[in-house]
């Protein structure tokens, strides 16, 4: 069945660049005037950081020189409070709703087609995996885009943890369901919890990240904390948050997204300046806290790592 709600980022082309100059009015100026005192305190501007993390010490990791920007990286005060979490609110300034969010204990549970299912607590799990720091593109559908100092492991890194068998195709993830602490999760037309999905092939691809932290700490919550999937290659979307299952399959999940409209929000979802969103053209996008807005690039800029995957397969949408 087609749920036709408006979603927060179902947005007309030619109403994508005054919302985000809304934001920039009202939100950015709403998060600047807590700062100054978060500063006299002597916190952070990030709102995680007023929470004693048990990874802490974790951070900074090292960074790996491999992956470079062509742009800036974002100001953290802007991408830790223009987000897209719907579990906490359908506008951009879920932050402050999704401190509610309990990050531990956490448990990641691995099973499916694998040789090793198992229950992780996040601490053994971070203990457990090389973090490495990653200047990783973020491009969301809605064309807005960012740039990010994500820490964390690759996705290949966990999934041999718990060695897939051959059967396995997908991967699939899963974001915690509590309707108590998650208020956007009480609407009913939403297929909770947020699920998605790669092919396996994807997942054992280098550029498939999992993430635990951002510019140089613990992730806060309206990342996603404790865990989250970047996907830099395809539109943001695909990269779920708060994770809490992963689960190899046989067969192709349908994601969140693909489930409420398909016709819009396909599986593969790689970014593609010529293949318009069937509402709204993809060719340009607007980095946040820069003036102007910049051609978007094939796979987001990633096609060297990337268009490997997708040779022979000209048959399937994927830029959709
Ligand atoms: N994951 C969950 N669980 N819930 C969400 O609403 N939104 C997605 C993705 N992952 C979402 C999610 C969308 S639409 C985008 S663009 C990115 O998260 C936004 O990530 P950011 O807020 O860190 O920029």
């Amino acid at each position: 069945m087609l749920i036709r709600r408006r979603k927060g980022w179902e947005i007309a082309e030619s109403q994508a660049t005054p919302e985000h100059l809304f934001f920039k009015r009202r939100d950015v100026l709403k998060a600047a005037a807590i700062l100054p005192a978060l500063a006299a305190l002597g916190v952070a501007p990030s709102l995680a950081d007023a929470f004693d993390d048990p990874s802490r010490a974790l951070y900074p990791a090292k960074r790996n020189e491999n992956f470079v920007l062509d742009r800036e990286v974002t100001p953290e005060r802007i991408t830790a409070h223009y987000n897209n979490f719907y579990e906490f609110g359908m506008s951009k300034t879920i932050a402050e709703a999704a401190e509610s969010l309990k990050t531990r204990p956490w448990t990641l549970k691995i099973d499916g087609l694998v040789e090793t299912p198992q229950d992780i607590a996040i601490d053994d799990l971070l203990k457990a995996m090389p973090l490495e720091e990653r200047l990783y593109r973020h491009r969301c559908v809605e064309t807005w885009a960012m740039a990010v100092p994500w820490t964390g492991f690759p996705l290949a890194a966990l999934l041999a943890r718990a060695k897939p068998l051959g059967s396995a195709k997908y991967v699939r993830m899963e974001t915690f369901l509590d309707r108590t602490t998650a208020p956007g999760q009480r609407q009913f037309w939403y297929p909770w919890p947020y699920v998605e999905g790669l092919t396996i092939e994807e997942a054992g691809n280098d550029l498939a990240f999992m993430v635990t932290g951002a510019y140089g700490k613990p992730l806060g919550k309206s990342y996603g904390a404790p865990l989250r999937l970047a996907v830099p290659w395809k539109y943001g979307f695909k990269s779920i948050k708060s994770i809490t299952r992963v689960s190899l399959v046989a067969e192709r999940p349908t994601s969140f997204w693909e489930h409420l409209q398909a016709s819009e929000y396909g599986f593969w979802a790689n970014v593609n300046p010529a293949v318009p969103h069937p509402r709204w053209s993809q060719a340009t996008e607007e980095v946040l806290g820069t003036s102007g807005r910049r051609p978007t690039q094939i796979y987001n800029g990633y096609g060297e790592f990337v268009a490997g995957l997708y040779t022979s397969m000209e048959k399937e949408p994927l830029f959709m």
